[in-house]
């Protein structure tokens, strides 16, 4: 959301202090002391000014609903209309969405709204949608099995891609529509949608249920690649990645040579993997060895079993991850470098 910088946001943020949970990781596990007698804990990602946020905790007083927005000066608003209507099952989180699960326990939460995401055209930023197959792991990792998604917006091309990705990432759709208020306005309006509807824009809305699944490995080396700088170059820099990582001559390992991001190395790294049990797959990325498959399952005893120097398989680097890409290895093929071993951060 684009917004003019608010006058005084110190002082109003301040005022609204008892809304705020400023340190919400202590919360993990616990956010229902807040309310012991919630019915339901629900997140509200992307809440923006507020107008479905106060609309909904005054209308479930016994539902917790805890309101993340990236940006205070349009979080304040929405705080404000809490405080004004004096709600108290209505808490915020200050942060973005993809730290959801660093604050809530898995199976903590019952429902997430999205409401009028940040519709990102365009591939290269599809990533930052907030139904991307990303942020819906992230999501799984919060919510309890049986618990919902409630997505709602005006943008056709977001809803196409949110239709077609949701289902992908183990949820089921119900409640479908592309006309939400076709006949008359139906549940809480946001901001957003007062706007739209007041324009006679047709609303687009689904439900997504969260259903037991199990992601699989993937079998192509891009999507491999892709997922593996997702996870462990998360926090890196565009310009570090695109100089030290990607570029001509670079390797993946560069990450952890260059210490873009914290990891273990040598022995250490060897250890830790020794001590890894979860599915473990290997693939090759620059310069694989021929004939050789590029991606497989593997045993701690294949990986020792395999060549670690130049003169070996010329320019054979190799990486390890396990099934949920929660860990990696990294053997490269300069013998004086690495391994390494990196465990992702939540
Ligand atoms: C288009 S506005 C919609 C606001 C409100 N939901 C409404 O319908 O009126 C999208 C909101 O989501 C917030 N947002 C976008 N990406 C976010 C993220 N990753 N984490 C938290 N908030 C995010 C933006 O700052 C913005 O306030």
């Amino acid at each position: 959301m684009r917004m003019r910088k608010k006058k005084n946001l110190a002082p109003r943020m301040e005022r609204c202090a008892r809304l705020l949970i400023q340190d919400p990781q202590k919360l993990l596990g616990h956010w229902r002391d807040l309310m012991p007698d919630a019915r339901e804990l629900r997140l509200e990602l992307g809440c923006g000014k507020g107008r479905f946020t106060a609309g909904t905790a005054a209308g479930e007083p016994d539902v917790l609903l805890i309101a993340v927005e990236v940006v205070p000066d349009a979080m304040v608003v929405a705080m404000e209309r809490c405080m004004a209507a004096g709600l108290t099952n209505t808490f915020f989180i200050d942060a973005n969405a993809d730290r959801l699960p660093s604050f809530f326990a898995p199976g903590e939460v019952d429902r997430i709204y999205l409401n009028f995401s940040d519709p990102w055209p365009g591939n290269r930023h599809a990533k930052r949608r907030l139904t991307h197959g990303n942020f819906l792991r992230l999501y799984r990792q919060v919510l309890k099995m049986g618990g919902q998604i409630h997505f709602k917006t005006d943008n056709q091309p977001l809803f196409e891609f949110s239709v077609e990705e949701i289902p992908q990432f183990g949820f089921q759709l119900s409640q479908v529509t592309r006309n939400l208020h076709e006949h008359g306005p139906v549940g809480i309006m946001t901001d957003y949608e007062a706007k739209f509807y007041e324009q006679g824009l047709p609303i687009n809305r689904l439900v997504a249920t969260m259903v037991p699944w199990e992601e699989p490995f993937p079998t192509d080396l891009k999507t491999v690649k892709n997922r593996w700088l997702d996870v462990f170059a998360s926090d890196v820099s565009e310009k570090d990645l695109g100089e030290r990582v990607l570029s001509e001559g670079n390797f993946l390992w560069h990450l952890f040579s260059w210490k873009l991001v914290p990891c273990l190395e040598g022995d250490a790294a060897r250890q830790a993997l020794a001590e890894t049990s979860e599915e473990r797959y290997l693939f090759y990325y620059e310069y694989p060895p021929e004939g050789v498959p590029l991606i497989r399952s593997v045993m701690l005893e294949d990986l020792s079993a395999l060549p670690v120097d130049q003169g070996a398989v010329p320019g054979a680097d190799w990486y390890v991850v396990d099934k949920d890409f929660t860990w990696t290895y990294a053997q490269p093929h300069e013998e004086e470098c690495g391994p390494y071993f990196c465990r992702r951060e939540n």
